[in-house]
């Protein structure tokens, strides 16, 4: 007894108090970094040393345990390559492989920012964790640099190679790809499709992501360390930010962590004067519509452009039309145009009777906390089996924006605010969603401080991760079983040869 006491207080209390943590979060997109935001938070506010590589900092100055490295620069060349509608008509090889090449260009990029150079050269510098958005993953090579614990971490619901790559498996039949926008009873062609998109991706695309980035690895972290795939694999855990309820069921190993279901939302602000006034005096209801922060209003078609604008202006509703447009001709006086509303706040309103998405998560998110029924415009990536997931739990509907007309646009409108069945199917799923021990934030906080505690988690690996691909699918037996099918069809065939 006194024995134990005192081995605790010798060695129980060198458990690690104040760790050194390095969060890493390339994509230039808001809506990847403000997932993470409150993990650094809640990370630095319990006394840990954090470091963040972002391209938004979030610049708290409350947060004295917390250094961000500003990486900003990198949507000049983002917002110049990613041309969100042009993208959505490629095809998906297309598309992904344009993807790959922006990540490789604004990567390189980011490597050469001074602050990031002066972590890559300085040898006394160390961390005990790192955690690191593995979309563009060449700084995943910190983890191997100060010889600590690596976190996969993902903004969205991770693609089927993301899940394959830590030895996590991702059914076909039970988790399509979320490139596919399957209902789930998928039909035989569907399941085909699933069963070859996951090929493609697990022995083309994310070959092809881990060559770009092992080629800037190797500019600026050397050779000296073990190859980029293999560090990936290695990682502890993953974090994604999916919802068990959500999000199509999922099985998972231990060590990847689902924190998703609203972690990125801010704290209630009021609104500002004559956006309020003007929301109050909407007595009939007002519509918010937003293609996000990617989708750039200059970047629709005209004729695009144009429906909206002719549909609105029959509707008798104000519609809040978030437009990165200084002017837009001929627009009518129900519609009113900013760069930026507080989406948050302004979904907060009581008066809100629809919203308009291109089916980013986080607006999703915000909408179905918020009790307001769904209209999705897919355009890419995970947007359309977030809009396919919307409609088959009877949240809204969707309209395709390439085909988009007024006459149904308006009805499909119409119907979705004057039936009450799909706000009411929203406050039942939001009843779900809510429903949790804990929220996401401080489920993943706790697994980052026990990857420190036990200086990674190999013990919660993937034995998958060891074996060669044929194995973990069984070729080999189902080749057994067929042979042995072939040789008994085939000496029964003999024998009734001989017997007549
Ligand atoms: C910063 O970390 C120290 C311990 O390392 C802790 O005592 C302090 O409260 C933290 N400050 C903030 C603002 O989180
Ligand atoms: C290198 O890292 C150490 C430890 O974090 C720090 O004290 C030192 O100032 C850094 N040196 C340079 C040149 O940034």
């Amino acid at each position: 007894m006194l024995l134990s006491v005192l081995f605790f207080l010798l060695f129980g209390s060198t458990t690690i108090s104040s760790a050194r943590i390095l969060g890493i979060v390339p994509t230039p997109s808001y809506s990847h970094q403000i997932v993470f935001r409150p993990l650094w938070k809640e990370l630095s506010l319990r006394g840990h040393q954090v470091t963040s590589i972002t391209t938004d900092p979030m610049k708290d100055k409350s947060l004295t345990n917390l250094t961000e490295i500003d990486l900003h620069f990198s949507y000049k060349t983002w917002n110049e390559k990613i041309n969100m509608v042009k993208m959505a008509k490629l095809n998906v090889i297309g598309f992904l492989n344009y993807v790959v090449e922006v990540g490789g260009y604004f990567s390189n990029e980011q490597l050469q920012d001074p602050e990031v150079q002066r972590s890559l050269n300085n040898d006394s510098e160390n961390y005990d964790l790192v955690l690191m958005e593995s979309f563009f993953p060449t700084m995943a090579m910190f983890a191997k640099k100060f010889k600590c614990p690596l976190i996969q971490i993902l903004s969205l619901d991770g693609s089927s190679y993301m899940y394959h790559s830590i030895g996590n498996p991702a059914h076909p039949v039970l988790n399509p790809d979320f490139l596919l926008n399957f209902n789930e009873k998928l039909t035989f062609f569907e399941r085909s499709i699933s069963t070859f998109t996951l090929l493609f991706l697990d022995y083309y695309h994310y070959p092809n992501i881990v060559r770009t980035h092992q080629l800037l690895v190797n500019k600026y972290f050397g050779n000296k360390y073990p190859s980029l795939v293999k560090t990936l694999k290695r990682a502890s855990m993953m974090f994604v930010n999916s919802d068990i309820i959500f999000h199509r069921v999922r099985p998972v190993l231990p060590n990847v962590i689902q924190f998703g279901g609203g972690v990125h939302f801010a704290t209630p602000k009021p609104l500002a004067k004559d956006l309020k006034e003007l929301l109050d005096k909407s007595t009939n209801g007002f519509i918010y519509f937003s293609l996000g922060n990617n989708v750039k209003g200059e970047l629709l078609a005209e004729h695009t452009r144009r429906v909206f604008l002719e549909t609105f202006a029959e509707l008798p509703y104000t519609v809040l039309w978030k437009f990165e447009q200084d002017v837009l001709p001929e627009k009518p006086v129900n519609i009113i145009m900013s760069k930026w509303f507080p989406q948050q706040d302004v979904f907060r309103h009581p008066n809100i009777k629809l919203v308009i998405t291109q089916g980013g998560l986080q607006s999703i998110e915000e909408a179905i906390y918020n009790h307001i029924p769904i209209i999705g415009m897919p355009f890419i990536a995970d947007q359309q089996a977030n809009i396919q997931n919307i409609v088959d739990r009877g949240l809204g509907l969707s309209v395709d924006f390439n085909t988009i007309d007024k006459k149904t646009f308006k009805k499909i409108i119409l119907e979705v605010i004057n039936n009450p069945t799909y706000r009411n199917k929203v406050k039942e799923l939001e009843e779900l969603l809510k429903d949790q021990p804990m929220t996401g934030i401080k489920r993943a906080a706790w697994w980052a401080k026990y990857v420190i505690r036990h200086k990674g988690a190999t013990h919660l690996k993937s034995a998958v991760l060891d074996l060669p691909d044929y194995q973990s699918y069984l070729l080999d037996v189902i080749s057994f079983c067929v042979l042995v099918v072939l040789a008994v069809g085939y000496v029964l065939v003999k024998l009734g040869k001989l017997i007549y």
